[in-house]
């Protein structure tokens, strides 16, 4: 029987409290991993890491990493650090949205979206590679989106961002291959986290149409295809987007 064994590997996945990041923990718990679970709330982190260390029998721990905020980036990647010497999983997952149509968008709309979801990858990637660098593995997955290939209506901050971490993707998958650690993406489409749920209903059933497989994503959905990346049936793919969206594109 093929199983996926992460048993000796470490795992930072960012904004992992809740949603997807969470779903995504969870799968690399369950397959043996030792996970951080980061978030802007300290206890809340803590809280979650609780309830997976005991669900999948794993070493978590919670910690609070603000994806907006340097300085708290740094602190809390120190304290893993010395706990763990650094990481060998990295998912970038933390991400918001300020929507807004575009002639309303303000500088500031447009500078928070792209700190948490751009520079706050760039400062914890920059920091996490170092041990994945000295150990020559290394997994790196960065969580996109569809509208960064599709654009959409109120959502030019956010998109931006999206599309950006697809060139972040593949100019750092060629930096850092001869050293085996792989860099890809995953691009979700509609999934029923926080994040969906306040949309207005009617916009949520025109999307409804557009996805052939008739349903919209759940996190563990996006989760499996982070797991897939994150194993030793990927160590041959990177630079490379899973878009997980129900066909949607
Ligand atoms: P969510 O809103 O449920 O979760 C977002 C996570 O990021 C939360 O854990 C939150 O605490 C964390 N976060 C937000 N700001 C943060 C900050 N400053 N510092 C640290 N953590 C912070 O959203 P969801 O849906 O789980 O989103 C996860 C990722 O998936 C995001 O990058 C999002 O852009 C992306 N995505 C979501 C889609 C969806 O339909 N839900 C579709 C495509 C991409």
């Amino acid at each position: 029987m093929l199983y996926i064994d992460l048993s000796n590997k470490k795992a930072l996945v960012t904004g992992s409290t809740r949603g997807i990041g969470r779903s995504v923990a969870e799968f690399l718990a369950k397959a043996g991993a030792s996970v951080a679970i980061t978030g802007r709330d300290n206890s809340r982190a803590e809280e979650v890491a609780r309830e997976i260390a005991q669900t999948y029998r794993v070493e978590a721990f919670g910690v609070a990493m603000d994806m907006s905020n340097e300085t708290s980036i740094k602190e809390a990647y120190s304290q893993i650090e010395s706990r763990w010497g650094g990481v060998d999983i990295l998912v970038n997952n933390a991400g918001i949205t300020k929507d807004k149509l575009f002639l309303r968008m303000s500088l500031q709309d447009w500078e928070e979206v792209i700190k948490v979801n751009l520079t706050g990858t760039f400062v914890i990637t920059s920091l996490a590679v170092k041990a994945m660098l000295k150990n020559r593995w290394g997994r790196v997955v960065n969580i996109s989106s569809v509208v960064g290939f599709t654009g959409n209506v109120g959502q030019v901050n956010y998109s931006s961002t999206k599309s950006a971490l697809i060139g972040f993707t593949k100019s750092l998958a060629k930096e850092l291959a001869s050293r085996n650690i792989t860099v890809n993406a995953v691009a979700p489409g509609f999934i029923e986290t926080d994040m969906t749920s306040v949309l207005p209903e009617d916009l949520k059933q025109s999307y409804l149409k557009n996805i052939p497989l008739g349903r919209f994503g759940k996190p563990e959905d996006v989760a499996g295809a982070v797991l897939f990346l994150c194993s030793d049936y990927a160590n041959y793919i990177t630079g490379e987007v899973i878009h997980v969206n129900g066909g949607m594109y």
